[in-house]
């Protein structure tokens, strides 16, 4: 069997396994990696002039790592630009925010290519390459043009937008015509399946058959959803290492007697961390009888700061905790605790286990993590319950989380009170059922499901029919 070789904009640190992970695409792959050995190239993170056609190489756990510098201008045009400022918007249907930049375009391009170059002396007849995100949607296409003939497959971690918001980006016939490069396309949920079937239906005339099969532009492509997932064990035992349980213990005893509501979130408009606020502020306003007895922490990880949008919420978010603590704190108690900072794996594995409820509210999201890790480092005997919005891609897996409209302050608001006063029994119920679909739609399945499929062969290694 032929290598895997991964290509992302972002590699995770292999060497520091629970350090925090921006993401959860660099968390997911060095899961898939670690079990699969290969090699994963992308960008170094860094900025630089020289070398830039050439990865450097290292080595860790059977994993050669390959990391590409870009200039500043690209860092600039293609990830602060077309990826963050024009896709990432635009995925996350806000379209209003979308910036079309013809530079950012270009330079988008121009990156695409010099990945495909940096993998050109790397690639070996029988490889199978799977590419990452939308950083990346055209670089099979190059492969191609330098005329790789390998299986080559293609997963989104976003949202794949419904079709009267894609058709907004002025090359959207462009973009769809790239992705005809790869053999096989995964998307987290099954609405993004739809949405993009929708696209293909509608402006390609394509047909695609039930097996997801479309055959257009003279290439066969499948398209699949193939929702992402956990390690539910590590995570477990993650919230037992020193560090999980110090962080578990310190909650306990500062938050004691009340009830813990806890949030972890990169600082993205995607995530809808104003709409959260401004539900547990609704939810303090018609509650009086709970202040002082429930306490909500939420971590906002800095997150693209080079581009304003990201500039302007973090600075909306810290003047709006403010607001909500002068409003309703009293000298014994803070209700909202905003840490703008990132935390380790082990610690957040203590925070999700000292939490009794979890508010993963984004406004889009392609999957979250984060709602399969909380679920996966609860105590059976009195887990927390965690409240989902509807438009995660998670929701289509973990129904047993109470499910909300994150623009209903209202709704939220109503949630976070079931939530805390929800009985131990229906707690236990809900969470077997949510642990059942994390353990069994985990990480190893969801990379075999998609290596088997692109490789063409069923996990013991038979050819598929
Ligand atoms: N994360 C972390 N430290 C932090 C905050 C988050 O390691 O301080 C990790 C979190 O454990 C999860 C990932 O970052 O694995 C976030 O993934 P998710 O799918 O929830 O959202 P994304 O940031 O990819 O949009
Ligand atoms: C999301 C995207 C990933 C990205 C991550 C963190 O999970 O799907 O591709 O790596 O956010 O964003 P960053 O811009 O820091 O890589």
């Amino acid at each position: 069997m032929g290598r895997l070789i991964v290509v992302s904009n972002r590699v995770a640190d292999l060497d520091k396994p629970q350090s925090a992970s921006s993401g959860g695409l660099a968390m997911a792959m060095a899961g898939a990696l670690r079990e699969e050995g290969g090699i994963w190239l992308g960008w170094s993170g860094n900025s630089g002039t020289e070398n830039l056609t050439r990865p450097e190489l290292s080595e860790i756990d059977g994993v050669t790592i390959a990391r590409l510098s870009l200039s500043d201008r690209e860092i600039d045009e293609y990830y602060n630009g077309f990826a963050n400022r024009t896709l990432w918007p635009l995925f996350h249907y806000r379209n209003d925010l979308a910036a079309y930049e013809q530079s950012f375009r270009d330079t988008y391009t121009d990156v695409n290519r010099r990945f495909a170059e940096a993998l050109r002396d790397l690639i070996e007849p029988d490889d199978v390459i799977w590419v990452q995100d939308y950083h990346l949607i055209p670089l099979g296409r190059e492969l191609r043009a330098m005329g790789f003939t390998n299986r080559i497959g293609f997963f989104l971690h976003i949202p794949w937008p419904a079709r009267e918001i894609f058709i907004t980006l002025p090359q959207h016939a462009e973009l769809v015509w790239s992705m005809f490069a790869y053999d096989l396309i995964g998307f987290q949920s099954r609405g993004s399946l739809q949405a993009f079937i929708d696209y293909v239906s509608t402006d390609l005339n394509a047909v695609p058959s039930p097996d997801g099969a479309i055959d257009h532009f003279g290439r066969s492509l499948t398209a699949r959803s193939y929702p992402i997932g956990i390690d539910p064990a590590e995570m477990a035992s993650l919230a037992l290492t020193d560090a999980g349980r110090e962080s578990y213990e310190r909650l306990k005893d500062v938050h004691q007697g009340r009830k813990l509501l806890v949030g972890v979130d990169r600082i993205d408009y995607s995530k809808g961390l104003p709409h959260k606020f401004a539900a547990y502020s609704s939810f303090l306003k018609s509650n009086h009888e709970l202040h002082g007895k429930t306490s909500f922490l939420q971590i906002g990880q800095p997150s693209r700061s080079r581009v304003q949008e990201y500039q302007e919420l973090s600075e909306h978010l810290i003047a709006e905790a403010g607001r909500i603590n002068g409003h309703y704190g009293k000298l014994d108690w803070t209700p909202l605790h905003y840490h703008t900072q990132s935390y380790d794996r082990a610690a957040l594995a203590g925070i999700y286990r000292a939490a009794d409820v979890c508010l993963v509210t984004p406004l889009r999201d392609g999957m979250n993590l984060v709602a399969k890790e909380f679920v996966a480092a609860q105590e059976p005997e009195d887990p927390g319950v965690l409240i989902l919005s509807q438009f995660a891609g998670a929701a289509e897996q973990l129904e047993d989380a109470l499910i909300v409209n994150p623009y209903s302050d209202d709704q939220c608001a109503a949630a976070i009170l079931c939530a805390t006063q929800m009985p131990l029994d229906e707690r236990k119920e809900r969470w077997r059922n949510l642990i059942n679909s994390v353990t069994t739609e985990s990480l190893t399945a969801w990379k075999e499901r998609f290596l088997c499929d692109l490789r063409g062969k069923d996990a013991d290694g038979s050819t598929q029919p």
